[in-house]
């Protein structure tokens, strides 16, 4: 080829593009970062992204420990750590595991960077690609975006009120095997759903190990909202009544998220497995983020502080179920989330959430669309409603907006006599669970 002449890669937006591994074919932009943008303009009620709210955090007293902390640990503080994770934190992890009955050894805890890298590292190390993973529909998007990256084949397996299905499952896992595949393990978030904020109640929750006994299935647990409780006490962990459960935990919600401070607990063997992958993948977790939370845990009263969050996060979600019931057509239905930060919400027949983005944005007011906790195109009739940042009298102005929009839409409907979109929707999950 002449130097004149352009090369092929040239003429492309992205002149990688022959470059790049399979396995980037199914990385998509997540429906929630695209959204930050918009939904972060100070005029829009944003009932989008599941940001904690931190504000309230000791600023101050915080500072003045870490400044502390520095002068007295500093070089340690900075320097490379252990791949696992410090033994001083993963001692205090066993602590915070407690709360919810999960008695367990600090040398079975691998430290990660945050709950998402636990997810990519217990990927990583169970996941070909085409093997299957099992998760509630809908499921947490950044996990289906972790499965994705590992060329996983995810199925979604039915909830109800109180969670998976446990026939479901067995359904799902035995038709899979039937048919040849690899199911590797279901994925599940028993605590406050994201994002539909169901909780499984404890017998639910022993169903669902039998079910997972029975086919010698893995369960890998995801537990970030689980000491977050806004009705009654923390539920034991899944993990607290089977030791082969695959357990992460993160201090993103009950602490802060930027330290990226989360973990795996796992058994014994698969610990070391997720240790040299650690290893492979970021040598050590953050050293100084273990220090200055270890700080955190020993000088503040965290259980407090958890309390106090709880108290912020009621007010929040009972202005939103307040500005539901006040706003929503009678054919719209929504979740009663004990716990958590999200409420996922039913449209009436016919309404497409996605569709009606654009114009909610333009009422200054967004969600996300249930379909991006799908992996395969259901959840047009949903959108998940977060109601974990703004004031709780923002809340209650935004489902105004929103509802007003619903409302528009459902006239406008029914005076052009619209037929119902064609894309494939969700069961309708029903009201209050009841966690007795
Ligand atoms: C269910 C669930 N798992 C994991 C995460 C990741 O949290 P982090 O990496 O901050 O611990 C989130 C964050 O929102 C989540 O909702």
């Amino acid at each position: 080829m002449s130097s004149l002449e352009p090369s092929r890669r040239d003429t492309r937006l992205d002149s990688y593009i022959d470059q790049y591994a399979d396995r980037t074919a199914s990385m998509t932009v997540s429906a929630v970062r695209a959204l930050f943008s918009v939904a972060n303009r100070p005029e829009v009620v944003s009932l989008a992204g599941g940001m904690p709210n931190i504000a309230d955090l000791p600023l101050k007293d915080l500072g003045a420990s870490f400044d502390q902390l520095i002068q007295t640990k500093g070089i340690q503080a900075m320097q490379y750590g252990s791949g696992q994770g410090e033994l001083f934190m993963r001692e205090h992890i066993v602590d915070v595991m407690a709360e919810e009955a999960v008695h367990a050894n600090a040398d079975d805890v691998v430290i990660t960077c945050g709950s998402q890298q636990a997810l990519d590292l217990v990927t990583r190390i169970f996941v070909n690609p085409g093997d299957v993973v099992l998760c509630e529909a809908p499921s947490y998007v950044g996990a289906l975006g972790t499965f994705n990256a590992y060329q996983a084949d995810i199925h979604h397996v039915a909830m109800d009120e109180h969670g998976l299905i446990p026939s479901a499952i067995r359904d799902a896992v035995t038709a899979l095997r039937a048919a040849g595949k690899h199911v590797k393990f279901l994925y599940t978030i028993p605590n406050f759903n994201n994002p539909t904020g169901i909780t499984q109640p404890v017998e639910r929750r022993k169903e669902i190990l039998a079910v997972a006994q029975e086919l010698s299935l893995l369960i890998v647990e995801d537990n970030p909202y689980g000491l977050l409780t806004i009705e009654g006490e923390p539920l034991p962990a899944l993990r607290s009544m089977d030791p082969g459960v695959i357990y992460l935990g993160s201090f993103s919600k009950t602490f802060a998220p930027g330290f990226r401070i989360g973990w795996v607990l796992a058994p014994h063997a698969v610990r070391e497995r997720l240790v040299i992958a650690q290893e492979a993948a970021v040598l050590s977790p953050p050293v100084f983020s273990q220090f200055a939370i270890a700080n955190y845990l020993e000088n503040f009263d965290w259980r407090a502080q958890i309390v106090n969050f709880r108290e912020m996060y009621r007010a929040r979600r009972d202005a939103t179920l307040q500005g539901l019931a006040d706003h929503m057509p009678p054919t719209a239905t929504w979740t009663h989330p004990t716990g958590g930060f999200f409420v996922w919400l039913t449209l009436p027949e016919g309404l497409d959430s996605q569709a009606l983005l654009a114009r909610a944005v333009n009422e200054r007011v967004a969600y996300v669309p249930g379909n991006a906790f799908y992996a395969d195109g259901f959840g047009s009739r949903n959108m998940r409603l977060s109601y974990c940042f703004p004031t709780p009298e923002r809340i209650y102005e935004g489902t105004r907006r929103l509802g007003k929009v619903i409302r528009d839409e459902l006239e406008m409907r029914e005076t052009f006599g619209l037929p119902a979109t064609d894309t494939p929707h969700t069961p309708v999950i029903g009201p209050a669970p009841d966690l007795s």
